[in-house]
């Protein structure tokens, strides 16, 4: 493989990942292929899987999705993380999947041996750590992994030269019961794990480009609700997942040691939160004249974190019983009628407005062993996913509660997301895919120019090597399943209050690679 190095020094001390510098890769100049005819299911142009949310019983809170790796295809499971960038699979020999009854692996697993199609690219060449608290040396959330390049297949297309890490070391325990399971990451190449040293390798949404897949680095996150199947587009919106407009933010950028800014975080300012009560009156929770609050979208986070005096208003107002960390009520209790609003701005004037009903914040409160739910009070117990955190660090990650609400479009080509109110339960779909460009979500969607935005910030650039990709159509799609999703969830065994506790600290252990610590030395503009 040849690296060019890039011109834009990033010196950021405290991170060894982003401080290894970055490489310049050209994706487009060896397409193999043009956009092929892909089976009826999907637009060309476009790749949609479906999104599950419990597995193996595991706590059903994670957003996972199926695909493929290598020649014969292996089938994985794995979380979707719109916090990290790397692409990880479980190795076949990992010691930590053997357990005494069963797998502790349940997504799946890939061997290298068993694949004609894998390369070896770079053994240990990934060091990535997971969790609010995480650092390279603390050991929290660490995965180490081999750098590798072999075929995925998403839906029904085959991308070739994808590169990715392979797993033989895991210590965050991915999956709600314990359990460890692959990831598909989903950010900016700049926040790849890579050692020190090595250069940044295309990211899975920068292989759809540079295979031809897709346009441009988009994709839609649609949810849904928790009974139902959610999806991601890959390269396309669905215009019927979404109810009202899009509205454009421009993401904020980082303020560089070297005073260069530079949009490569999905940075928003979450501006107003209000909570509208089942009698009509509201709560303010966070003003716009109060501190500044910035927030990632993260798909790997189960709860929305906010600044501690937000959750003590939050939890005297919903009225749960907080025992350690776990805050909760009977499932029956939760006000149905209350909503949240919220208002985000980005860079520029345009404002995004959600509604996120209160029941979006609770889940069941699954037992440690994922069997069944806890019981309070003769009730199913339902866990409140709100989470105190210290906005000091100067970023706030927001999790599904809050996604499941919205229909996400992030562009990571124009630096942008664009933000619309879920349609939930939704059985249709018109899928268009978007054109590359500055206006392409919103010319491919026919939205109002007014509702669009413009970049003016330095966005990061896709960052690769010349890597030769190739595309083809799987004769059977993967991941592609709809409708509703079998709940695993439901009364029978009774746990105590106890047996949730694990399950709490997990659902703050934040999913969200090291690199991100790089940014505590940094500025986000205000
Ligand atoms: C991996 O595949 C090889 C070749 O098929 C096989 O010999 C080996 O047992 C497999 N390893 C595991 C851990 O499944
Ligand atoms: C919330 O706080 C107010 C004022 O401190 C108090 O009067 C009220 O009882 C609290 N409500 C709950 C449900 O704890
Ligand atoms: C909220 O809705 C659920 C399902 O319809 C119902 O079981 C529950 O009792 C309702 N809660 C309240 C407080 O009305
Ligand atoms: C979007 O529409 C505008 C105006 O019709 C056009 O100039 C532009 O090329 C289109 N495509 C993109 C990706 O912006
Ligand atoms: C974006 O820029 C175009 C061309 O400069 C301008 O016509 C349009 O009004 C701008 N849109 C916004 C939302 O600022
Ligand atoms: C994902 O794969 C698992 C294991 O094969 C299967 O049980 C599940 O139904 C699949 N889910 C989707 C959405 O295709
Ligand atoms: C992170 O560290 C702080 C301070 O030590 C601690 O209070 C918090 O619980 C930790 N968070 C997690 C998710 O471990």
């Amino acid at each position: 493989m040849k690296f060019a190095t890039r011109a834009i020094p990033l010196v950021l001390s405290a991170s060894t990942a982003l401080a290894a510098g970055t490489l310049e890769f050209s994706l487009g100049s060896e397409r193999r292929s043009h956009f092929p005819d892909i089976a009826e299911r999907d637009v060309k142009g476009t790749s949609e899987s479906a999104l599950s949310t419990n597995y193996a019983n595991s706590v059903g809170m994670r957003y996972l999705v199926n695909l493929t790796v290598g020649t014969p295809p292996q089938p994985q499971t794995v979380l979707i993380d719109t916090g990290s960038s790397d692409t990880i699979f479980v190795a076949a020999d990992a010691s930590f999947c053997s357990g005494k009854s069963k797998s502790h692996c349940p997504g799946g697993t890939y061997n290298t041996s068993a694949s004609s199609t894998f390369k070896m690219l770079s053994p240990d060449g990934i060091d990535a750590h997971y969790g609010v608290n995480a650092t390279a040396t603390s050991g929290e959330g660490g995965i180490d992994a081999d750098l590798v390049t072999d075929v995925i297949q998403v839906g029904n297309i085959i991308v070739g030269g994808a590169h990715f890490g392979v797993a033989h070391q895991m210590d965050g325990k991915f999956l709600g019961n314990g359990d460890y399971v692959g990831l598909l990451g989903l950010a900016n190449t700049l926040q790849e794990a890579v050692k020190p040293g090595q250069p940044k390798y295309p990211t899975f949404v920068e292989s759809l480009v540079g295979a031809g897949a897709i346009a441009s680095r988009v994709f839609s996150l649609y949810l849904n609700e928790v009974s139902s199947y959610g999806s991601i587009l890959f390269g396309g919106v669905d215009t019927e997942k979404y109810t009202g407009d899009l509205m454009t933010l421009n993401f904020r950028p980082l303020v560089l040691t070297t005073g260069e800014s530079l949009v490569s975080y999905s940075f928003m300012r979450m501006e107003e939160v209000s909570m509208t009560h089942e009698d009509g009156t509201q709560t303010a929770l966070i003003v716009s004249s109060g501190p500044k609050l910035n927030v990632i979208p993260d798909s790997g986070t189960s709860t929305w974190n906010v600044p501690t005096d937000v959750y003590n208003t939050v939890v005297n107002m919903t009225g749960v019983t907080v025992s350690g960390s776990n805050a909760a009520l009977p499932c029956s209790q939760i006000p149905n009628k209350t909503t949240f609003t919220f208002t985000f701005s980005g860079n520029g004037e345009n404002k995004a407005k959600l509604e996120v009903p209160l029941s979006s914040f609770f889940i069941p409160a699954s037992r440690a062993d994922g069997k069944g739910v806890v019981r309070m009070g003769g009730q199913d117990m339902c866990l409140l996913m709100v989470a105190p955190s210290n906005p000091s660090s100067g970023v706030l990650l927001m999790g599904d509660p809050v996604l499941r609400a919205g229909y996400w479009v992030f562009d990571m080509d124009n630096g942008q997301i664009s933000i619309a109110q879920a349609r939930l339960s939704s059985t249709s779909s018109n899928i268009v895919a978007v054109e590359a460009g500055p206006h392409g979500i919103m010319n491919a969607t026919r939205q109002p120019s007014g509702l669009a935005a413009n970049q003016t910030e330095q966005v990061a650039k896709t960052a690769t090597a010349s890597v030769s990709f190739s595309l083809s159509t799987a004769a059977s799609a993967v991941g592609q399943t709809s409708g509703p999703q079998s709940t695993v969830l439901s009364g029978g065994a009774v746990g105590s209050m106890l047996d949730v506790t694990a399950m709490m600290s997990l659902a703050s252990a934040l999913l969200l690679s090291v690199t991100f610590g790089a940014f505590f030395v940094v500025n986000i503009v205000c």
